[in-house]
């Protein structure tokens, strides 16, 4: 196709029809992951600062350009033409060539040096401080302030800073969300920070990005920003999910949600909040594979790597914390989508669709998968 443009004349309204469609290909819109499309301060900033530097490109680009084709055309040398007035150094016109480039690159340095400072202050006292862990290969996320832990959704109000805390529990990941505040790699010896304040709500895409083992490309997370009062109402449901002090080695709110009779006790919390509810299930069977389910959850080991509990929840877990994990988008740190027939696709066989990964194929049946997968669910 580029053999016969080239051998046709040159068409401006063919140029400028495919240069149209490369820039609406190129809209942020499609990229949920870009950076050129900021919803929070720290993006902004970031994105501002990559404005003025590409203003600033595009100037020289254009003058230089300019300058070289109009000298090119002007003073094409003709048949017979005498030798050209030959010149060796000229004071003025180095010192027009040194200054100009050094003003231009102070006209960058002070804003990004201003940038530099601004993204890395410690933001105010009242900002919501969330605790991020990173793991291979999964995030977890902790809010001292209401007691609360989750796992690879991070859930934020819009309009208030959050100021992140950020470890890692094994080797070096990279915290990146892209919408709203830049990239930060995290370490398991030294405490990184950063903070940013969302302004529009919704679920946004984020991915470790650094590489830290083969699964690397599978540690996604999702950022899931909400109006103050659909904030307040995930935190006062997160609180009823473990609120309870764990007795021996039971998940502390499986019991009256067991009780209460499969999904009831649950769905009753999470009244209130911006969670999704699974719909039209039937009682009699989904109860007896949540009580299934709740027994292998105890008796396979799943409690030796995963909480159920979102308050009080233990640290230095291997697993992700559990408690809301039916509520989620995604499974797997972004591997799957949340429906049940990847859930128990995935506890049967975790090693196929993410080899390396710490949780073992427990060697399930069927049945058993989709007994724990019924058990999750109900954890909204
Ligand atoms: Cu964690 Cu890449």
């Amino acid at each position: 196709m580029l053999r016969t443009a080239a051998r046709r004349p040159p068409c401006l309204v063919t140029a400028l029809s495919l240069l149209l469609l490369v820039l609406v290909g190129c809209s942020p819109e499609h990229y949920p992951q870009t950076t050129l499309l900021p919803r929070g301060d720290f993006a902004r900033i970031a994105d501002d600062l990559l404005d003025t530097t590409v203003k600033w490109a595009l100037l020289v680009f254009v003058l230089v350009e300019g300058v070289l084709i109009y000298a090119i055309f002007r003073f094409r040398g003709k048949p017979g033409d005498p030798e050209p007035h030959q010149t060796h150094g000229n004071t003025t016109v180095e010192i027009i060539w040194t200054v100009i480039p050094a003003l231009i690159l102070a006209a960058i340095a002070v804003p990004t040096v201003r940038a530099i400072f601004q993204t890395n202050a410690i933001p105010a006292k009242d900002a919501l401080t969330i605790e991020v862990v990173g793991h291979q290969w999964w995030w977890e996320f902790r809010y001292p302030e209401y007691n609360v832990t989750t796992a690879n959704e991070i859930h934020i109000p819009v309009g208030r800073t959050v100021s992140l805390r950020m470890g890692s529990a094994d080797v070096i990941h990279s915290f990146w969300v892209p919408q709203f505040a830049a990239k930060r790699d995290v370490f398991a010896n030294r405490e990184s920070r950063m903070w940013f304040k969302a302004e529009t709500e919704g679920e946004y895409p984020a991915q470790c990005a650094e590489f830290c083992g083969i699964q690397h490309g599978r540690m996604a997370y999702r950022i899931k920003a909400h109006k103050p009062a659909e904030f307040e109402a995930w935190v006062a449901h997160m609180k009823t999910l473990g609120a309870k002090p764990a007795a021996g080695t039971r998940p502390s709110e499986a019991a009256p949600a067991s009780t209460a009779g499969s999904n009831s006790g649950v769905r009753t919390a999470s009244e209130g909040a911006t969670i999704q509810q699974q719909s039209g299930q039937q009682g009699g069977n989904q109860n007896a594979q949540y009580a299934a389910g709740e027994k292998l959850f105890a008796s396979k080991g799943c409690v030796a790597c995963h909480s159920l509990q979102a308050v009080d929840a233990p640290k230095g877990m291997v697993g992700p914390n559990l408690a809301n994990v039916g509520a989620r988008s995604y499974i797997a740190a972004g591997t799957l989508k949340n429906t049940d027939a990847n859930l128990a696709r995935w506890i049967r066989d975790p090693q196929s669709i993410k080899k390396g990964v710490l949780m073992p194929n427990l060697g399930l049946t069927e049945a058993d998968a989709q007994a724990l997968a019924a058990f999750l669910r109900a954890h909204q």
